[in-house]
């Protein structure tokens, strides 16, 4: 259906700039179709316009569990899987994927992105955008742009340099354009003072004219203040309807502030928003029970074993205890969907899975605040003379949410408390973490044998989890955000900023790339997961393709009697640059199934970028010559083969500093 601009009066036109309600766009008096615009990331979170009720639908794990795959594949997955919810339920654009960095890992809304990485975020919610897209449902890039925390997100600006905007906050968004996402949402919080709705720079020079991003802007819902300043500033769609919008928007008109071609301009690509939502690719292909397999699929490929002292994983035989439950299968705010599916505890999954070998026992239900300490003294009898005790431990929604963030990294006293006093009359505990970011555990880690990082795992977590605690599912999760050993390690610390500015000082330095700049000792570094079988890397080669083009070719074994996946990332250093850089950046990454005793070849290719900072003076990327280490690693602190090159471009490629 072809939605011809000048079939529009002016009027019509100036109304489509605006949404009709909370979640639909105009339709110009029913000449033109409605998009229906839904939540969220890890599920659909559709709301009816007439009773606000949710709808339910699939729940996937958070976007967190997801990054800690490293799995392209499960990414495009997921898109696809929330797809068929979206095609089913009649929503046209999915408010998906989050991808902003996790500068701080107090930000509320961790579990909703990918990492501290951009290279990572970007490269995996490039494949989830492809994977919904490709079922006819359109997606929203968010949020564009530096919005790392949750304290005064509508008001407080981000205030950085050019070369952290490029190096780390934009990059994510440059990788992920190229799956032509149908719309981008812009963040609430001005960047170096100018709203994101507002910021003709970042909205057009930047995302449009060099990223090539051709589809709509949409304001995050609530995001505008001035509606013919945000239309100036290329953005298309304000979110949601506001009365007020359409009479700024007519007195910008009349006033001479804004021209009807540049209202004509914003409308042309709400029309091929509208056009791309009429396609023939909305077919179901999978069944509800189809979808809860793929949402078990990423939950067992996202969990990150952490510890295992003395192998005491995957549970053997023998009597286990299993305390706590689990404690949220998401975080708070937009993107909790609700679903239909009934998830049994994991000590019922653990029973069904090790029946004949294990006898396991439930502990109390739920520790809380109200019976702390009945459940206390409970989990201390009850752990007495058990071969082994799982404690099941986290945040949930009222904990790690969209609006506010957290003032700690460590769980509740009470979850703290249970794990040092069962582990008082038991040695044998493991640890089950549920949470959407970062947790500090330094309180009780040295006192248990294994810990598990569960994320947040979504309707099939204690499926998840049970089987790789039963060894049916070899665990294959990595780290996509470093765990400090405290919140004063973290780059900004406790600061929230002042409720006007964040100043982004630390720079360039987030994640890994502050702690290995600190060298500052962290509790589990990036790219950290621990796995039941065991891999060794060998005969790493560099296949020069271009003056800055180069392959990097090495072998990995699985070295066990324990069919595995394993993720190597390659990282690049400049060994001596005239700007101070990172000690290493993430440039490449490849997860790969090894059965017992296989090997198999991994070809990671590297470009330009992966050698080149940005310049401010020059304003652009730019790559000096001299020597560049490639590191190949099982993470960013466990580098396995090293190998040097030398770019020597041509001297007018070259600047003098
Ligand atoms: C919220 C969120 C955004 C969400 C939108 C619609 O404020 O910031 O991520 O998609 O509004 O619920």
């Amino acid at each position: 259906m072809k939605c011809d601009i000048k079939t529009l009066t002016l009027e019509e036109k100036i109304k489509l700039l605006t949404g009709k309600n909370c979640w639909q766009s105009e339709t110009a008096s029913g000449k033109l179709p409605d998009v229906f615009f839904s939540d969220g990331p890890h599920g659909l979170r559709k709301i009816d316009i007439e009773t606000e009720a949710t709808e339910k639908a699939t729940v996937m794990p958070s976007l967190v569990v997801l990054a800690n795959t490293w799995d392209v594949e499960l990414a495009r997955l997921d898109g696809a899987t929330i797809a068929d919810d979206c095609i089913e339920k009649g929503a046209d654009v999915l408010l998906a994927p989050g991808i902003n960095i996790k500068r701080t890992p107090l930000c509320g809304r961790n579990f909703e992105y990918f990492s501290e990485d951009p290279f990572l975020a970007g490269t995996l919610a490039k494949a989830y955008i492809e994977g919904v897209q490709s079922k006819g449902i359109g997606t929203s890039l968010k949020h564009y742009c530096v919005n790392n925390r949750e304290y005064d997100r509508f008001y407080q600006s981000s205030e950085l340099d050019e070369r952290t905007l490029r190096e780390i906050y934009l990059p994510a968004f440059e990788i992920a354009v190229q799956a032509q996402p149908w719309t981008v949402m812009c963040s609430y919080n001005p960047i170096n003072g100018v709203w994101a709705s507002e910021n003709k720079w970042l909205l057009n020079d930047v995302l449009r004219e060099e990223f090539g991003f051709e589809g709509v802007i949409i304001s995050d819902w609530g995001a505008v203040h001035n509606s013919w300043r945000a239309m100036k500033a290329t953005l298309d769609l304000e979110m949601p309807y506001r009365p007020q919008a359409y009479q700024e928007l007519k007195v910008g008109f009349e006033k001479g502030y804004i021209t009807e071609a540049e209202i004509d301009a914003r409308v042309e690509k709400i029309l091929q928003l509208m056009e791309k939502t009429q396609n023939d690719k909305k077919v179901v292909t999978t069944t509800k029970e189809q979808r809860h397999q793929n949402a078990l699929k990423i939950a067992r490929s996202g969990i990150v074993l952490l510890k295992n002292e003395e192998n005491i994983l995957p549970l053997k035989q023998g009597s286990i205890l299993v305390l706590g439950s689990f404690y949220g299968m998401g975080g708070g705010g937009s993107a909790l969907g609700q679903t239909e599916y009934c998830p049994r505890s994991l000590r019922e999954e653990l029973a069904e899975r090790l029946a004949g070998k294990c006898e396991v026992v439930n502990g109390f239900a739920k520790v809380d605040n109200k019976n702390w300490a009945t459940g206390m003294r409970f989990a201390a009898q009850e752990a007495y003379g058990k071969d082994v005790v799982v404690i099941c431990v986290g945040n949930n929604e009222q904990i790690e949410s969209e609006a506010f963030d957290r003032t700690t990294l460590r769980l509740s006293a009470t979850q703290e408390d249970m794990i040092i006093n069962t582990a008082k009359v038991n040695k044998n505990v493991i640890v089950v973490v549920t949470a959407g970011s970062a947790v500090d555990m330094s309180a009780w880690i040295d006192k248990v044998k294994a810990v598990v990082f569960a994320g947040f795992g979504g309707e099939a977590a204690s499926e998840a989890v049970a089987d790789v605690l039963a060894g049916n599912v070899c665990p294959s999760g990595k780290l996509s955000e470093t765990f400090p050993l405290n919140l004063a390690d973290t780059p900004t610390g406790e600061n929230r900023g002042d409720g006007f500015v964040d100043e982004y000082r630390e720079g360039i330095f987030v994640g890994y790339r502050w702690y290995d700049k600190k060298e500052k000792e962290v509790l589990f570094p990036f790219g950290y997961g621990l796995s039941y079988a065991k891999f060794e890397y060998f005969d790493l080669k560099l296949e020069k393709k271009g003056a800055t083009e180069y392959d990097v070719v090495y072998m990995v074994k699985n070295v066990s009697d324990t069919d595995g996946q394993e993720t190597s990332q390659v990282y690049v250093r400049d060994v001596f640059a005239m700007v101070s850089r990172p000690e290493k950046e993430l440039k490449g990454f490849t997860k790969t199934a090894l059965k017992a005793g296989e090997s198999k070849q991994v070809r990671v290719s590297l470009d330009a970028r992966a050698f080149a900072y940005y310049s401010m003076p020059l304003k652009k990327w730019y790559v000096e010559n001299g020597e560049f280490e490639i590191l190949v690693g099982a993470s960013s602190r466990d580098i396995r083969l090293t190998e040097t090159i030398s770019i020597e471009l041509p001297d007018d490629e070259q600047v003098t500093h």
